[in-house]
């Protein structure tokens, strides 16, 4: 293993030291969502302890300084991802709003009758459905990038299916049941060659390495808060401005104005045109007291310990006899996926929860992978950097008597 200094990592996350059902916790359901640094909760009780107000709406000293911690971590996330502009970084709840945003916005503006929308075989529901209401309502087409039996999207079909009734392409950047990493950057150049903007689904990327917008000259990139050790409630959605400009507001009401009279209104430019009503202030406070945690360790480093930890857990798995890893793509980030002959992943779970080890088991909002792979679901162990090898070798004697359990 790298030189990462795994355990002193451990003491940032206290959630991580209590025991569950009489086991040290094993918290492998980091997919699903991320614990929280003691940087994180510190912010947060901070906040509400002492800053609590609503935002852009009062003269008074708590709101302005609740609104200058709210807009300084937007600049946060605007270095984080790398964006030109603060502005252009759109608070919402999570991702699942990052995708209905774009779909409904730029669907309502710019999808018409015989359009075709680009998927990918490997997308989370978040970013099926939207999409499919959108082309239901207009007439257009939903078109859909295969994969192979490893888990990687094919191409070649990708670029066959580009043409002048394209008016948009949206992907995951990592599929968050088979772990695999789409060549995003290609993709939106590929894209971009049609003249055809492309919308990406960051939400198992964020947290694994760093994501550079302007370098991917993604159109669109939503991600979660709380996949990134930030508290539920937070999220993004990156555009550029030219983008986030020409799109109608999704939603409507206070704070996203600029004038209203019953004839008419008026929007307020980016961002408040898309942050309508009072928005999660706490929760996004916390998104960039998690930017400022991921900005005090060694994010790199994290990453490729990560990754090693990944290898150890697919090498020391695949070697079980009984034992199917879905997802096997060359490159791939977090997500184990694996199911167990004769087994449901939900017993899976359940057995593995007895000895203290959290795995999400299901279809994990994919149900178009999991017809793929043939399987009702998956058992899956999703890593963060505060995992350790010993955590893995717990995992695998888990599954092992998972085996001896239904032999
Ligand atoms: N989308 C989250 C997951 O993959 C909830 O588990």
């Amino acid at each position: 293993m790298s030189s990462f200094d795994v355990n002193k990592i451990r003491e940032d996350f206290p959630v991580l030291s209590q025991t569950v059902n009489g086991k040290p916790l094993v918290y492998l359901d980091n997919g699903a969502s991320s614990q929280v640094p003691n940087l994180v909760i510190e912010r947060g009780s901070k906040y509400l302890a002492e800053e609590h107000s609503n935002i852009h709406r009062g003269v008074h000293y708590l709101s302005q300084n609740a609104t200058t911690a709210y807009e300084a971590a937007r600049e946060k996330v605007k270095r984080f991802i790398n964006a030109k502009e603060a502005k252009e970084c759109i608070f919402v709840r999570g991702c699942t709003e990052g995708c209905n945003l774009v779909a409904y916005s730029f669907g309502r503006k710019f999808i018409n009758e015989g359009d075709e929308i680009i998927l990918s075989q490997m997308e989370h529901h978040a970013n099926i459905i939207p999409w499919q209401v959108v082309a239901e309502e207009k007439g257009a087409k939903i078109r859909v990038i295969p994969m192979n039996e490893r888990g990687e999207l094919i191409l070649e079909e990708y670029e066959n299916m580009l043409n002048e009734r394209t008016k948009i392409v949206a992907i995951t950047h990592v599929s968050n049941s088979l772990g695999t990493i789409n060549p995003v950057k290609e993709m939106i150049a590929t894209a971009h060659k049609f003249g055809v903007p492309v919308f990406i689904d960051g939400a198992q990327a964020i947290p694994h390495f760093p994501v550079d917008v302007q370098d991917l000259d993604a159109d669109f990139y939503t991600f979660s808060g709380h996949k990134m050790f930030a508290p539920t409630g937070s999220g993004v959605l990156y555009g550029k401005k030219e983008w986030l400009d020409k799109l109608p507001p999704y939603q409507t009401g206070g704070g996203m104005i600029r004038t209203v009279t019953f004839e008419k209104t008026t929007y307020a430019p980016i961002p408040e045109k898309f942050e309508a009503g009072t928005p999660a202030i706490a929760a996004n406070i916390g998104l960039g007291a998690a930017i400022d945690y991921l900005n005090s360790i060694d994010f790199e480093a994290a990453a490729a310990y990560e990754h090693e930890l990944l290898e150890y857990a697919t090498e020391k798995l695949s070697a079980i006899e009984g034992v199917r890893i879905i997802g096997t793509a060359k490159e791939k980030a977090s997500v184990l996926s694996f199911t167990i002959e004769n087994v449901h992943p939900h017993d899976i779970g359940t057995i593995l929860d007895q000895q203290g080890i959290a795995v999400r088991a299901g279809h994990h909002c994919a149900q178009p992978v999991m017809q793929f792979f043939d399987v009702p679901a998956t058992a899956r162990a999703s890593f963060a950097f505060y995992n350790t090898k010993e955590e893995v070798d717990k995992l695998v004697e888990a599954v092992q008597k998972v085996i001896e359990v239904f032999a």
